[in-house]
């Protein structure tokens, strides 16, 4: 199919739309080959790099309000390599994993680890979800606050009745986006590649008190723990505002720069303001078109930070997205296994409201000529 030419005066200012990596703001990009390139090709053993990380971990205290006692840890891989990490080093015995899509789901399929016993997974269709339930013998209730593949997002609430157990939390693409009270969490973690405005690589997690006295009691206890993936190894060099191996510097500085920009606005308030006023702009276009639907049935479940818009059969979402990026309007493409007649657009904190405003026309003006 032909691809639409967008008149220039409906383009947004910046075509990156995805849900990760996102957009990385030209300012910090700029501060990067400017003032930070002295930091890069040094080693992250020395102070300049060791400031750096005690900085981000200072910054990620202060968006998330973090109560005495919590603390940021940090360590090589993503959250992907947390997964793991926590079956080694959070879950006692037992973990009860909320599945409404594709993240969720791989938490809980390493928390399947034949040290520990089967999760207890309750699942929920892709665009609704499931609530977490005390259940005796689960010592870690687990779900995401916002799953990325649908754009369902889930309250982040302990379950009542279960003290003992922690409560932890996917925040890959909620940290720095949705507001949230981190003492209804025990574990908040995420990579800062999304709203967070950084790159891959890394993963970060604020941790309660209870956690730290988790992970170390588990560290003790003789189970095999691979070194890359012991929490407590992370705990420690955290501490020292170092990583067991070496991280990449680059995403460190951008993540900073972010840190700077969010809590210099006003923070989480601020930032969970403005991915409301983006995301809302996209569910009430497409409550008002009669070709498109937001994914998400419940306004309550919907994301803030990653809408999902079904569209009839009249329209081919796939010919919308790739036209859109023959225009430079990029990565609006739904979640490669969702197989859906979608749009995936990110409303993070990096998106100008405005841009998100002008991506609604540069997709009207599309299907009215190509749908
Ligand atoms: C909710 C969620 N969890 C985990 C991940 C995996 O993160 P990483 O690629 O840093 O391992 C993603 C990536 O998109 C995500 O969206």
């Amino acid at each position: 199919m032909a691809h639409v030419t967008l008149p220039r005066e409906i383009l947004p200012t910046d075509g990156r739309f995805g849900c990760g990596p996102s957009k990385i703001r030209p300012e910090q990009l700029a501060a990067l080959a400017g003032p930070g390139s002295v930091l890069m090709g040094t080693s992250h053993r020395q102070s300049p790099v060791k400031s750096l990380v005690g900085q981000v971990r200072m910054g990620l205290s202060d968006l998330l309000r973090l109560p005495d006692g919590y603390e940021i840890i940090a360590g090589n891989g993503g959250s992907t390599a947390f997964w793991d990490a926590a079956a080694f080093g959070l879950i006692d015995k037992r973990a009860q994993n909320l599945v409404f899509g594709e993240f969720g789901g791989k938490f809980a399929g390493a928390a399947a680890a034949p040290w520990l016993e089967a999760p207890d997974v309750r699942k929920a269709e892709p665009g609704s979800r499931t609530v977490a339930e005390a259940v005796e013998g689960v010592d870690v209730y687990a779900w995401p606050h916002n799953e990325t593949s649908t754009g369902v997002a889930a309250p982040v609430e302990r379950v009542r009745g279960d003290e003992g157990a922690l409560t932890v939390i996917d925040a890959t693409s909620a940290a720095g986006g949705i507001n949230f009270r981190v003492t209804e969490a025990d574990v908040y973690y995420f990579a800062p590649q999304k709203n967070l405005g950084s790159d891959g690589g890394l993963w970060f997690a604020a941790v309660s008190p209870a956690a730290i006295e988790r992970i170390e009691r588990i560290a003790a206890s003789g189970r095999y723990i691979p070194e890359f993936l012991s929490l407590k190894n992370a705990l420690d060099n955290s501490r020292l505002n170092q990583t067991l191996n070496t991280p990449a510097v680059s995403t460190l500085y951008l993540l900073d720069k972010q840190l700077e920009w969010i809590n210099g606005n006003g923070g989480l308030g601020w930032a969970s303001a403005r991915t409301a006023e983006s995301s809302s702009a996209l569910y009430a276009w497409a409550d008002s078109v009669s070709y498109a639907t937001p994914f998400v049935a419940d306004p309550a479940d919907r994301s803030p930070v990653v809408v999902t818009i079904d569209f009839d059969d009249t329209v081919d979402a796939a010919a919308i997205a790739a036209s859109l990026r023959a225009n430079d309007i990029v990565d609006t493409e739904p979640y490669r296994k969702l197989g859906r007649n979608q749009l995936r657009i990110a409303t993070f904190v990096s998106i100008e409201p405005e841009d998100v405003r002008q991506l609604i026309k540069c997709i009207e003006y599309t299907v009215e000529r190509q749908g």
